[in-house]
């Protein structure tokens, strides 16, 4: 019953795309299937944990596995348990849950150790580094002392790089949090809070074409929305579009997995070999502990590549809760409101994700509210650190599906945008800055009671 209804709503072959992903025109009633974000992979209920509606049972046993794989708590080797040692020598948590809290956020606050945020870094690298083909492509390179990462946990043997307290720094009735550090003013640093990680699988099936037919980067269209693909280079080498990461740095979820398990949590696979993890040469202490590679077995690895596999699995089957209220008056004059004010300029409403052969992410009407694209959102959001293709003030627009649920799954009052710095919703769209200035504006200039709409609609998403 279940394959039948998912192959039901799975977009018939004969739809022309375009006719199904045209922008809505009237607000009278909800579009049809709008209640289901993420078309069959639609989950009932408000959670975040939830496999796909789709998945099927031929997928499940993977499934379970990298959910267990995700909430593991990694010890350091050599220890009695051989399958889950290799922790660190430096790590920032000990499970991927911990930085996802119920598939949800992390949040930036001082306090013992901060949970679900990390201090990304790296120097600026002359051209050479491989990718001078890119058009726009910043080079950079880990930092050579520290890393791509500061760690704030290591091995009981090792000190840790440091701990990351925050300033908050007032701007009006705003407030955002800056790292407060000793690093070499060469070092460019970019603080990222954990986004949810539901709907990823979907994202990742949408068509490379239909992502690139958005992109104006000339903005010759003259709407003042440039629109910029990222170019992200895998850790196999291989140049792809850039999807996942506050600056899409990253090409495929199995990369950004294996990024995660050797940056965060010290775990080498396939992908990043590394058994010392985000050790620099320059931390010798670090590199002489021992590592959980045991020749020959784990593919040589800290993390199997069917460990890899399953958590790659688990989070490529994460589906996204149906939508709340669709038709209630005041959510379609939200939509209405958030048609007009063009913010769908960048939260590009709907796509259909590629034919494959994975039934839970093939052919799907999905609603992500982002078109994936980098664009400027001027200086009050930059950072100092340009990644890929993308400068300092581009961020990828982040989807909004499930927004109006990530505080419930995350256990902790809701924080938005890249940093966390945002407590409500309304705070981050008047963040908004750059080519979403005057989107921004159009939002501000709105009657309360049309903002207070808008707000309500984007709580049902
Ligand atoms: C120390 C905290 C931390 C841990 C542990 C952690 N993550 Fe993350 N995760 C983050 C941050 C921060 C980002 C955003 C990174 C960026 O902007 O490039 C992120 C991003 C992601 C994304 C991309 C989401 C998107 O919307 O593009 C995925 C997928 C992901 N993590 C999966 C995992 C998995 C799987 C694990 C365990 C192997 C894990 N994470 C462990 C902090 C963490
Ligand atoms: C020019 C493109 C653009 C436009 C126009 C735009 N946004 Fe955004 N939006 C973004 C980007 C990029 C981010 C991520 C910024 C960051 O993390 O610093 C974002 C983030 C958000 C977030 C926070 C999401 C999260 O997960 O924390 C909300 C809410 C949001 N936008 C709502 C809106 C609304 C409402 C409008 C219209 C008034 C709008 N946006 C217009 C690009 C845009």
């Amino acid at each position: 019953m279940r394959a039948l209804l998912a192959f039901c709503l799975a977009v018939p072959v004969a739809v022309q795309a375009a006719e199904v992903t045209a922008p809505a025109t009237e607000f009278v009633q909800p579009e049809r299937y709008e209640a289901n974000p993420a078309g069959a992979a639609t989950v009932a209920g408000t959670g975040f944990r939830a496999p796909a509606a789709n998945l099927p049972p031929s997928l499940r046993m993977g499934f379970t596995l990298g959910e267990a794989l995700f909430d593991k708590l990694w010890v350091p080797a050599p220890s009695s348990t051989r399958a889950s040692d290799g922790l660190g020598p430096l790590f920032n948590a000990r499970a991927c849950a911990n930085c996802h809290p119920g598939n949800a956020r992390g949040r930036p606050e001082n306090g013992q150790g901060i949970s679900g945020m990390v201090l990304k870094l790296s120097r600026r690298f002359p051209p050479g580094d491989g990718a001078e083909g890119i058009d726009g492509w910043r080079g950079m390179i880990a930092d050579p002392e520290f890393g791509w990462q500061l760690q704030d946990r290591a091995l009981p043997s090792l000190e840790p790089e440091g701990q990351l307290v925050l300033d908050w720094i007032e701007e009006g009735d705003l407030r955002h949090p800056e790292a407060r550090h000793g690093f070499a003013p060469e070092a460019l640093v970019s603080l990222r809070v954990a986004p949810q990680i539901i709907g990823l699988g979907l994202l990742e099936a949408i068509p490379e074409a239909d992502i690139l037919a958005h992109a104006d980067p000339g903005d010759a269209d003259g709407d003042g929305i440039s629109g910029r693909a990222q170019y992200a280079i895998g850790p196999d080498g291989v140049v792809r579009l850039g999807r996942f990461g506050h600056k899409a740095g990253m090409g495929r979820l199995v990369d950004m997995t294996a990024q995660a398990f050797s940056q965060d949590m010290g775990l080498s696979s396939v992908l990043f070999p590394a058994g010392a993890g985000d050790c620099t040469l320059a931390q010798t202490d670090c590199l002489s502990l021992p590592d959980g590679i045991d020749e020959g077995l784990r593919d040589n690895a800290e993390v199997s590549t069917e460990a890899l596999e399953a958590v790659t699995a688990y989070v490529t089957g994460l589906g996204v809760p149906k939508r709340r209220d669709v038709g209630a008056p005041d959510v379609l004059a939200g939509k209405q409101a958030f048609y007009e004010a063009q913010c769908t300029a960048c939260h590009m409403p709907k796509f259909i994700t590629a034919t494959s052969d994975n039934p839970v992410t093939s052919r799907q009407l999905v609603w992500p509210y982002t078109d994936l694209l980098l664009h400027d959102m001027g200086e009050g959001l930059a950072d100092h650190r340009p990644e890929g293709v993308a400068t300092a003030a581009e961020w990828r627009t982040a989807p909004l599906w499930g927004i109006g649920l990530t505080g419930e799954n995350s256990g902790h009052a809701p924080r938005y945008l890249h940093d966390g710095r945002a407590a409500t919703l309304d705070e981050a769209i008047r963040w908004h800055g750059g080519e979403a200035g005057p989107a921004r504006d159009r939002y501000l200039a709105l009657p309360a009671k049309t903002r207070a709409d808008l707000i309500r609609f984007l709580e049902t998403l």
